[in-house]
């Protein structure tokens, strides 16, 4: 691992809203416009007064997992059964330290239940045991359901919105990634998503991850821990991107992740035809749209 920098470093928050088959229709290109840099603009507010990595990362995925467009939290896809069951991921960089939450029903955040859970010594939770220490710890609860989703349950018709995750760069060097979801929709009850698992969702020293797109692709490809590991290995953010997606192109897989480095150098990058994100850099905004 390399040193830790000891000068005040330039605060960088880059999140998404995941990956697409498409572009949003023209009717809905505003809204997810406005929204991206409304949420990219209050969760950079935690870095420029000082705030950690971790704080904004949360912060920008609790306001992902709020709003109903997304699908995370409030808004996410229905399974099979008609259930809707969360996933959510931390990883704190600089401790190297990953919690999740899997399948958990009726949690208002699941990256809050994730943040609590970086500092246990049982870090990652399944469906109920998540949901009961939510519970035992003062968590909200609230339902998922929007009336959008329910009707794209009852045509079983595929939901176009992704997981939603940001990775946070502080004032200290530190960074921090992470990654919610509902899922992939219509899938069987107790299927695994990859966004509570270190292909998901991952940070070091060096550079933090988020994933989106289909789950079982990116844990076949080790998709954040791979490019992390390319980095520790020498390669530049951008290099590391661009060597995975280049792999994961020729193995026709669905998904994309954004990435952001240290040295405050980002990269999005999909196989899909389309993924929503947006950085703030201290500077500007820039979002995908
Ligand atoms: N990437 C979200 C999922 O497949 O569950």
């Amino acid at each position: 691992m390399a040193k830790k920098m000891s000068r005040k470093v330039q605060p960088v928050l880059i999140i998404h809203g995941g990956a697409r088959a498409s572009f949003p229709k023209a009717q809905m290109e505003g809204l997810f416009r406005d929204q991206m840099e409304a949420i990219v603009t209050e969760a950079y507010a935690i870095l420029g007064s000082g705030g950690s990595a971790i704080e904004a990362a949360v912060k920008a995925t609790e306001l992902l997992e709020d709003h109903p467009i997304f699908n995370a939290g409030r808004g996410s896809k229905i399974q099979a059964d008609g259930k809707i069951r969360l996933s959510a991921a931390l990883m704190d960089g600089e401790k190297l330290r990953f919690s999740g939450v899997f399948n958990v029903q009726g949690l208002k955040n699941p990256i809050a239940l994730a943040q609590r859970l970086n500092n246990e010594s049982s870090r990652s939770l399944s469906d109920r045991g998540a949901a009961s220490k939510a519970r035992e710890w003062g968590l909200k609860f609230r339902s998922p359901y929007t009336k959008g989703r329910l009707e794209e349950y009852r045509l079983e018709k595929k939901g176009k919105t992704g997981t939603v995750g940001a990775v946070a760069l502080d004032s200290k060097g530190r960074i921090a990634a992470a990654t919610s979801t509902g899922g992939r929709g219509m899938e069987w009850p107790g299927r695994v998503s990859d966004t509570p698992t270190v292909a998901g969702n991952y940070a070091n020293e060096l550079v933090g991850l988020s994933a989106t797109g289909i789950g079982e692709q990116i844990v076949d490809f080790a998709l954040c821990a791979k490019v992390a590991t390319r980095v520790e290995d020498g390669l530049s953010v951008k290099e590391a991107m661009q060597k995975s997606f280049r792999e994961a192109r020729k193995q026709k897989f669905h998904f994309g992740a954004i990435a952001l480095g240290r040295d405050g150098s980002f990269s999005a990058m999909t196989t899909t035809p389309f993924m929503l994100w947006a950085v703030h850099t201290g500077k500007a905004v820039k979002i995908s749209l």
